[in-house]
């Protein structure tokens, strides 16, 4: 499907941001820096954002409604934060709406939408990732756990989308089958655990590299690196990412070429020989293993938190590579990145990632934004009276950027410690791992 969309010579523009949390934050807050943009709107949005942008009160999965939206008000760009929306198909819908949409296509999303299909992809096109076998029927399932020649730990992956929690590794084969009939009995994950991949466990330092394609080109971002694990030291449950950081010292340029080579370049091209080509960004979660870079999952969209870390670092305006994508002419597009280390600390409420608590004052954000490079997305706030009220589990992504990661950490943590509510919560080692590390002698930049 060639579409061509007559934005990319016009100033004023529309923009619609579908999404609620701290990575739609960040692409308003960057979207806004384009001197071509006249206005931008964000559905749902939350209390950050409604304080830079438009909010409309439409849920980012209402695919319909959206359409409706970006026709009513002349969009002249719709971009989408979340999966759920891209798995959904809005990008096809609006494109038979006659209406331009940055993201994957419903056929290009099932990277990520069913692990079942990304893995067997990965199979056909030879792309280094973790040994697996796919399951369907659950005694099955549990005679493979229980063969004698597994090694454990193994993970176990329910095949549709799960919030980030249809992940579990287990330890022994008991371990095993009791997460076998959570997913395919007792169905835990809803139908996303109907069918399952079991894979072999891998070890090594995890990287998000992600990249823009139009299809056929691909522009990589700067390489990112998350926090799942509710505690330091990577200890506790897995969370929806309690930090980030993103420096030129997290990957050499070795290890980014096997990426590109190994991985990025073999799956834009398997995507478009299979007939669903791949437009919008592909996220690559990457384990960085022994035998070299290996790929844990794929997103079909911008990661959170490694987004409100690698826009802040991303000096070229991102309307014209957004235009590019969406007009297939991202070969023509070049992006400057800043040489400097961004890092985001995650402020979250008590009891996340259970159950937590809503509606505290959340104070300090414009003491903590008035340095210099800082800047605090929102994730889960609400507005009222201009003042902030904590409205989701993860509530603040305080961010600064620095010469290098130490400057980058002491300025977050700084800004951090004027920010307050009731039952605040964070990691206080974002970035240290990352201190620890080699310096490498090239960078992204030579
Ligand atoms: P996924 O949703 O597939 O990225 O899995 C969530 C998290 O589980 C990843 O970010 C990794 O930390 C971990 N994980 C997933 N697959 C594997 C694997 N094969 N080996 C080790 N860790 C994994
Ligand atoms: N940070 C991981 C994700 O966005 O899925």
């Amino acid at each position: 499907m060639q579409l061509s969309f007559g934005f990319m010579t016009e100033n004023h523009l529309k923009l619609l941001v579908v999404g609620s949390g701290g990575r739609e934050h960040a692409l308003v807050w960057k979207l806004k820096q384009s001197p071509r943009v006249e206005k931008i709107y964000c559905a749902p949005g939350n209390g950050g954002i409604s304080a830079i942008a438009d909010c409309a009160p439409i849920a980012a999965d209402d695919v319909e409604a959206l359409a409706d939206f970006a026709q009513t008000e002349k969009i002249d760009l719709t971009i989408v934060g979340p999966e759920r929306p891209l798995t959904l198909g809005l990008v096809d819908r609006f494109a038979e709406r006659g209406l331009a949409a940055f993201g994957p296509s419903k056929a290009a999303a099932e990277l990520e939408g069913s692990k079942i299909f990304a893995k067997q992809f990965m199979q056909r096109h030879a792309i280094p990732t973790a040994g697996f076998e796919v399951y369907d029927a659950y005694a099955e399932a549990v005679n493979h756990v229980n063969e004698s020649h597994i090694d454990f730990p193994l993970v176990i992956k329910a095949d549709g989308l799960a919030a980030g929690k249809g992940v579990i590794m287990a330890s022994t084969p008991a371990e095993a089958q009791t997460a076998l009939r959570q997913m395919m009995g007792e169905k835990i994950f809803g139908e996303a655990g109907r069918r399952v991949v079991i894979e072999e466990c891998l070890t090594g330092e995890e990287t998000s590299f992600m990249v823009f394609s139009d299809g056929e080109f691909v522009q990589p971002l700067a390489a990112a690196r998350d926090y799942k694990r509710i505690y330091d030291d990577d200890q506790g449950p897995n969370t929806g990412g309690m930090g980030a950081f993103s420096d030129d010292d997290l990957l050499s340029r070795a290890t980014r070429k096997l990426i590109l080579d190994r991985i990025v370049y073999p799956t834009i091209h398997g995507m478009a020989a299979e007939g669903r080509p791949y437009k919008g960004v592909l996220y690559v979660g990457l384990m960085l293993t022994s035998a070299g870079p290996k790929v844990l999952e794929f997103n079909a969209r911008l990661g959170d938190p490694e987004t409100q870390v690698v826009l802040p670092r991303l000096e070229s305006d991102l309307l014209p590579v957004l235009e590019a994508v969406t007009n297939e002419t991202l070969f023509k597009t070049e992006l400057q990145w800043s040489r400097k280390a961004a890092l985001s600390v995650v402020l979250a409420s008590a009891g996340y990632p259970g159950p937590y608590e809503k509606d505290r004052l959340v104070t300090g954000v414009d003491m903590a934004e008035e340095e210099d490079n800082v800047v605090v997305f929102h994730s889960g706030t609400r507005r009222e009276s201009d003042r902030y009220y904590t409205n989701g589990g993860r509530v603040l992504a305080v961010t600064a950027l620095g010469n290098d990661l130490s400057a980058a950490i002491i300025k977050s943590y700084e800004a951090v410690n004027k920010i307050h509510f009731d039952g605040m919560h964070c990691r206080r080692d974002i970035g240290a791992r990352g201190l620890r590390r080699i310096r490498m002698p090239d960078s992204i930049h030579d």
